[in-house]
């Protein structure tokens, strides 16, 4: 699906001298190198503040920890994502609330929230699934009618560029109280490991989150509320701070990757290509087809067979997974995430991909699904 090994190559020399640099310092955890890229991820970002952490689930659930979410207390959260955004809250006995996702851009559907608001309720999260972003706009006016913090799993997000009503440009992860994301290796700035980091533009709650990300340390040695040890140590930074010169680069060529596939699969009746809403520049992530009337699960064997890796983000959605029996997931009924679920099937995009190879990938597709019997049509 990615391939990092290639990406790696082009940068080689940079790379592998910034990592050897770390090694003679003996610097490993914590120090300038680390403190340099949480400065330069603030200043991309449009973000006052950047606290690093060891990686993307430590830095939700130091968010909610940060935000003083208790036990009993209700975050809504979309059904249709990765388990991590909604097992921290389950984690820190927060009752995630599943809601249904908008199926043009897979993300969180404003309306649903606003719906689902109870007394308990203390946060939304929303989730900007595959690159795409959620419905800012009208998450942050719901958060502000109703007094609630916003926390954005950015994860899959990061660089992608919000436009608001009145012309407002963003960064997603900089619009809410709080922005989470992973450095996860195939994300769109991916580590040579783990990593991940939470951004906010309030000093106060900088100060938590750095003390909750570091033992809940107020100064060494002084542990002033509970917290827990998560850190960046300084080669992911090194290697990071050198992606992050190449990440809107990256960006570009997974966009140009997606438009390779637009076009070959556009207006093919049993494919629905990623909608791209104008208000937001989708990063793409993941480049996730719904299929109409295809068998989806025997065309993911197929492209296996052929060489060809294809994934499904994600299988089970977090309502259905055991882990939420006690939260009562199985009682949601969640027709268009269980929709999405049967249908969607994500291909390779990545920084690398050439349309030699691309081309070979919509010729399997299409060969697979354009002879679908019909009678499949659901
Ligand atoms: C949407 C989403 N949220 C959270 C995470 C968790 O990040 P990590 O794997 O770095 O813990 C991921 C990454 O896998 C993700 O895709």
């Amino acid at each position: 699906m990615v391939d990092t090994k290639t990406q790696y190559h082009k940068i080689k020399k940079e790379v592998d001298e910034a990592v050897i640099a770390v090694m003679e310092s003996s610097q490993f955890i914590g120090g300038k190198v680390v403190n340099d890229f949480a400065a330069n991820l603030a200043a991309y970002h449009q973000s006052k503040h950047v606290i690093p952490c060891a990686n993307g689930t430590d830095a939700l659930q130091i968010a909610m920890m940060a935000l003083g979410l208790q036990p009993g207390d209700e975050v809504i959260t979309p059904s249709f994502t990765y388990i991590a955004t909604v097992e921290v809250a389950a984690l820190l006995n927060i009752k995630p609330i599943f809601v249904e996702v908008d199926p043009r851009t897979f993300c969180i559907d404003a309306d649903a929230v606003e719906k689902a608001i109870t007394p308990k309720t203390k946060a939304i999260v929303p989730v900007h699934l595959y690159g795409h972003a959620a419905d800012m706009e009208k998450i942050m006016a719901i958060a502000k009618k109703h007094q609630l913090f916003v926390i954005e799993d950015n994860a899959q997000g990061i660089g992608n560029i919000y436009t608001f009503a009145d012309g407002t440009k963003k960064k997603t992860g900089s619009i809410g109280d709080i922005g989470c994301t992973s450095f996860y290796p195939s994300k769109n700035l991916g580590a040579f490991g783990d990593g991940g980091a939470i951004f906010t533009n309030d000093d106060a709650l900088a100060e938590k989150l750095k003390m909750i990300a570091s033992h809940g340390q107020s100064k060494r040695y002084y542990h002033d509320v509970v917290g827990c040890n998560s850190r960046l140590d300084a080669i992911q930074a090194a290697i990071l701070d050198i992606k992050l010169k190449h990440l809107d680069a990256y960006i570009a060529a997974r966009r140009k990757a997606a438009d390779f596939y637009d076009a070959a699969f556009a207006g093919n009746e049993r494919i629905t290509i990623p909608y791209r809403a104008e208000n937001n520049l989708h990063v793409f992530h993941q480049y996730t087809l719904i299929l109409n009337g295809v068998d989806r699960d025997a065309l993911n064997q197929y492209l296996a067979d052929n060489g060809v890796p294809s994934m499904i983000y994600y299988p089970v959605p977090a309502h259905k997974q055991k882990m939420f029996d006690a939260f009562g997931g199985s009682e949601y009924e969640l027709a268009t995430t269980d929709w999405l679920t049967e249908r969607v099937i994500s291909l390779p995009i990545h920084t690398e991909l050439d349309e030699e190879q691309q081309q070979f990938i919509v010729d399997k597709v299409l060969s697979f699904v354009n002879q679908s019997p019909l009678t499949f049509i659901l």
